[in-house]
């Protein structure tokens, strides 16, 4: 690293997808910088990327929010881009509180956006939109071409910041914006230092099935069984967090060559069903899943997986890790670190659960619910 390596600011860059990110731009030559308030991360992710990178970690604790912290933040480390991670994401908890929704992500954006307005040097971003933007497809895979129809305040978040940065580039050329939809990113970095940390019980399938696999929870609920699906389970396009992470780079990248403004799905291109990861992790585990059939969760549709075309001819970029090595790294990064990154490293050994042979005819086992 020196004097001129580019750096570029992370909101949001100590949480999941933003730690993954900073060792993927470090591994890429950029110096990654992190503004966040860690409302939803710990400062302990902190360490471990020091680790991971082998260099200092610049960190600046605070809100995006603040217009004058931000816009401090982005002269002193003379940043040449932006990725805005930064925000809330549950979509329950965002129809119970829809103004914090629409303060945090959306007010969030523009504040990131009039701090970067009073710089010179930096009108490229890059954001975190999510696949939740197209609502109930008609049909899959969805392409970039499919109507947005967002059914939930985060999703309507998610859409009104994209159309902000299309008010941006339309007034003014020089923005340069990516918009990248995810699909569902799930997977930790393979040496298990950083990965997923929910606080709660989770929402999601991949930590939640972790979490069964390591004792904590008793087993799983398959929400539907009557999809129509090939399982009757609902499917998703998982996706592997550091492949996502390498998405961020071909974006920054491609921005930072003067190219085109996009918004691309970021995926794999291939649906999984609940009972497939199951599956899956139990492979990578050697560990039972047990899991009993629940109703449908409210909001849910039966597939969802992207058309990842456009991100290949854009970006030139696509997913190269599969559903084994998702349900791998989650298992390590849950392994290594039981409590999260409130885990002692030190500690870590002594958590590290026997492992446990897989029957002959695999440990897949459904729980009859009483
Ligand atoms: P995360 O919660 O792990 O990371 C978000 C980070 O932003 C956290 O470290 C949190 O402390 C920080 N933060 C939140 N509000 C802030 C604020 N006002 N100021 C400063 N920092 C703030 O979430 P993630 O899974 O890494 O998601 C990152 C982004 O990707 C989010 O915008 C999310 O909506 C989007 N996204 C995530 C998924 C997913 O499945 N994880 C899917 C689609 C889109
Ligand atoms: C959810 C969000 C989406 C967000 C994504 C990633 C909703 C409606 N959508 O997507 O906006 O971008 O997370 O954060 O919340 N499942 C179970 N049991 C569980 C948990 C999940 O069977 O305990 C099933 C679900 O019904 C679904 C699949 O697993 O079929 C994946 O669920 P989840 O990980 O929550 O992701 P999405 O619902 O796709």
């Amino acid at each position: 690293m020196t004097e001129n390596t580019p750096s570029v600011l992370l909101t949001g860059g100590a949480g999941y997808i933003g730690s993954h990110t900073f060792v993927a731009l470090a591994e890429a030559g950029y110096q990654p910088v992190i503004l966040d308030d860690f409302s939803n991360s710990h400062p302990a992710v902190l360490e471990r990327l020091a680790q991971l990178t082998g260099r200092r970690v610049p960190c600046e604790k605070g809100n995006v929010l603040d217009t004058a912290f931000v816009a401090e933040v982005l002269q002193r480390h003379r940043c040449v881009a932006a990725v805005h991670f930064a925000g809330v994401k549950a979509v329950g908890e965002s129809v119970q509180q829809p103004l914090m929704y629409y303060r945090n992500n959306v007010s969030g954006l523009l504040s990131l956006l009039e701090a970067m307005a009073g710089t010179t040097a930096c009108r490229s971003v890059v954001f975190s939109s999510s696949a939740t933007v197209y609502g109930n497809p008609a049909s899959v895979p969805i392409d970039e071409g499919f109507p947005c129809a967002p059914e939930s305040p985060y999703a309507q978040s998610k859409l009104m910041c994209e159309n902000i940065l299309a008010s941006l580039r339309a007034s003014d050329p020089s923005w340069r914006t990516g918009v990248l939809r995810y699909f569902n990113p799930v997977g930790a970095h393979p040496t298990g230092l950083i990965g997923e940390d929910p606080s709660g019980i989770p929402n999601n399938l991949m930590p939640f099935v972790t979490q069964v696999a390591v004792g904590k929870r008793a087993r799983l609920q398959v929400f539907g069984s009557d999809y129509p699906t090939p399982d009757g389970t609902g499917v998703r396009d998982y996706l592997h967090v550091s492949d996502l992470a390498d998405g961020h780079v071909a974006a920054v990248q491609a921005l930072l060559a003067k190219g085109e403004s996009f918004t691309v799905n970021l995926g794999t291109g291939q649906g999984t069903s609940v009972l497939g990861v199951v599956r899956a992790f139990e492979r990578a585990s050697g560990r039972p899943i047990p899991f009993e059939f629940a109703p449908r969760r409210a909001g849910d549709v039966a597939q969802y997986f992207a058309d990842v075309s456009l991100a290949r001819g854009v970006l030139g970029w696509r997913a190269t890790r599969g559903i084994e090595e998702m349900c791998r790294d989650s298992w390590h990064w849950q392994q290594r670190n039981p409590d999260g990154y409130r885990t002692q490293t030190s500690d870590t050994a002594m958590h590290m659960p026997a492992p446990v042979r897989n029957s002959p005819n695999g440990p897949m086992r459904p729980v009859v619910s009483a």
